[in-house]
């Protein structure tokens, strides 16, 4: 059975799923771009969730890496980052990291850019889809 879990996404989705899988007795791994602006970044997340730094004071058993350190931690990894970003993300991952593993895809395709309510993000749009461009990768 899988033991170790990689999330990419530091957000309140991340945080959600870290948390969750780590009382359920799973290691954890989450991923950032920077380790160390995560660590110390005091700003809440877009979608009004706690900052990382603070969320990870109450989940020190988490751990925190690069996006390339939790593919690579991972036996099964959740992609848990910003629709536009998220492809940057898999890359910086380095998909070879994930290669063989199971990958879940929780993140949506929307575009913020022009506010509330979001919408779909063009490129990934009627003939193409976000989870299209992962799986290529
Ligand atoms: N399926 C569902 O039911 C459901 C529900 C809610 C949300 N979602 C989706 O879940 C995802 C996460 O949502 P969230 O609110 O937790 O967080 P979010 O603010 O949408 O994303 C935060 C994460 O995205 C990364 N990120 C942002 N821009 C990036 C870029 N240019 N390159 C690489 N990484 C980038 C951030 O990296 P850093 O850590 O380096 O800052 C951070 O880890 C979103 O796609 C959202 O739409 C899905």
């Amino acid at each position: 059975m899988a033991k170790k879990i990689g999330i990419l996404g530091t957000g309140v989705v991340g945080q959600t799923i870290a948390a969750k899988l780590q009382d359920l007795g799973f290691e954890v791994m989450v991923g950032t771009r920077d380790v160390a602006k995560t660590q110390t970044n005091k700003e809440r997340t877009p979608m009004g969730g706690a900052p990382f730094s603070e969320w990870h004071a109450k989940h020190q058993n988490v751990k925190l890496g690069t996006f390339a350190d939790a593919a690579k931690f991972a036996d099964v990894a959740f992609l848990c980052t910003n629709g536009a970003g998220t492809l940057d993300a898999v890359k910086a991952a380095q998909p070879e990291n994930l290669k063989g593993k199971t990958v879940v895809d929780i993140s949506n395709q929307l575009a913020f850019s022009k506010g509330l309510p979001p919408t779909l993000l063009p490129q990934f749009s009627n003939t193409n889809s976000l989870s299209e461009e992962i799986q290529k990768r």
